[in-house]
């Protein structure tokens, strides 16, 4: 069978998902014929792990190249992984005016300008782009987009959503891009691009308008003062307080984290382990978003940053009954040798309350692997072109791309103005369907 041929931009910790597919189950379905990144030591430390998964070595392209890679590489799908996410749209776009179809990491963009531009890109080229959001296959997520499917609460009317990151892993975005909001237009898109995106594909229909309060009073300096930590350093490394520091990320102690970060950070400059106390944060840690849908659902949502657990509970109620979906999740960070996201078993539950009866436990689905089990299923619906039709539509594309990152930038917006935001007015027309 021929396979496909793929180009990779971006080759951070996140790009080992789609590599090791690449090396390993999916290899007879994936020919990988060049990667581009702007940090050549993280290139060089990718064509090293794919030496030693018995792979061939691929060509490495600067960021100024890529045309040039697609000329001379002719893949015919592109994978963007790269980071910070406000980078995706210029890969996304350039990748389809170049010919090719594309696999985005979400958040599809940051930003309403350039998600109108990769709209009316695609709309233009004819091309595809397929949105990786691995948070759909986690075996009890797509249990309650079963049983909603299935009719067990009727019509949702409202759906009430709160999602908790812990000290671990929630401070990890306060140390490096995130920590910006022109970077990853705050964890109202960056990390909540995954939520809004379950929320719409849970009640199966768009957001029409949002409003938000958000604020951040946690991973500020007066936390540092509160933990004696105010003689701080600007990062970890030469920190004086690391020792006592419940946030401190030791880069040269970690083997992963060194080769990927502290190793090749003289070539851009890139510290992975700014301190989380810094002045220069411009996101919150704490947002209350709420949304009313199309067809008249209205959502509740909570994220804050500093939860000592992690995970989260999801409550729909609809004109037959009632779903609850509370899931804790074993925290990581990025490439510590952790899981990332791995649901903790004995810790999900799953309660159904039918209209006018008692309420019932329903035995939520389990799977291994990375986010819950639902990295392995979300590779065969990227790399495997025989992978199975799905009726719980989980391969999701740039309007789902779209319509998730804008109820992120809706409620930013409405931080900013104080006033509901529409996504209609955020779309400005652009041909999203
Ligand atoms: N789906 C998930 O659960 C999940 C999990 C982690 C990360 N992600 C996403 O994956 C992406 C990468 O995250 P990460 O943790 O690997 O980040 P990272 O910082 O580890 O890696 C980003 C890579 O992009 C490169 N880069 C930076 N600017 C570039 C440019 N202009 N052109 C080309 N390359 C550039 C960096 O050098 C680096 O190699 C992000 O968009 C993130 O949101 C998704």
């Amino acid at each position: 069978m021929a396979r496909t041929r793929y180009a990779h931009v971006g080759t951070g910790m996140r790009s080992n998902m789609y590599r090791g597919a690449m090396s390993d189950n999916h290899k007879h379905h994936a020919e990988l014929v060049a990667i581009c990144d702007k940090n050549p030591a993280r290139m060089e430390l990718y064509n090293k792990h794919l030496a030693e998964s018995g792979m061939p070595t691929v060509p490495t392209y600067a960021p100024e190249q890529f045309e040039q890679m697609v000329v001379e590489t002719r893949p015919e799908r592109v994978i963007v992984t790269s980071g910070p996410d406000a980078t995706h749209s210029e890969y996304i776009c350039r990748a389809m005016e170049a010919g090719c179809d594309v696999i985005t990491e979400k958040p599809m963009t940051v930003d309403a300008g350039s998600c109108r531009r990769i709209l009316e890109t695609r709309a233009r080229t004819g091309r595809q782009v397929q949105v990786t959001f691995n948070y759909r296959y986690a075996p009890p997520r797509s249990q309650i987009k079963e049983m909603i499917l299935d009719g067990a609460i009727g019509d949702i009317l409202s759906v009430n959503f709160t999602w908790l990151l812990d000290t671990r892993h929630g401070a990890d975005y306060f140390r490096r891009w995130h920590r910006r909001r022109e970077n990853s237009g705050s964890l109202l898109v960056h990390k909540a691009t995954h939520h809004f995106d379950l929320v719409n594909w849970w009640v199966d229909d768009w957001p029409e308008e949002v409003f938000c309060h958000g604020s951040l009073k946690y991973y500020t300096p007066a936390t540092a003062e509160r933990l004696g930590l105010s003689d701080h350093a600007d990062r970890c490394l030469d920190c004086p307080v690391m020792d006592r520091c419940p946030f401190a990320m030791n880069l040269a102690e970690n083997e992963w984290l060194k080769k990927m970060y502290l190793d090749p950070e003289p070539q851009d400059g890139y510290q992975r382990d700014k301190c989380v106390f810094a002045d220069e944060i411009d996101i919150w840690d704490t947002m209350s978003v709420t949304a009313r849908y199309q067809r008249g659902a209205l959502l509740t949502y909570q994220l804050h940053a500093y939860s000592p657990w992690e995970g989260y509970h999801v409550a729909f109620n609809g004109t037959r009954g009632r779903i609850e979906h509370h899931a804790c999740e074993n925290t990581y960070i990025s490439g510590d040798g952790t899981v990332p996201g791995e649901l903790e078993k004995h810790n999900v539950s799953i309660t159904y309350t039918p209209e006018f009866a008692k309420p019932q436990s329903i035995e939520p689905r389990t799977g291994s692997g990375g986010h819950g089990g639902g990295d392995p299923l979300l590779q065969a619906d990227i790399f495997d072109p025989d992978a199975p039709s799905d009726r719980l539509r989980r391969k999701a594309f740039h309007t789902d791309g779209a319509y998730s990152i804008l109820v992120g930038v809706a409620a930013y917006t409405s931080i900013d103005t104080g006033q509901p935001v529409t996504i209609a007015d955020l779309l400005g027309g652009a041909p999203i369907e």
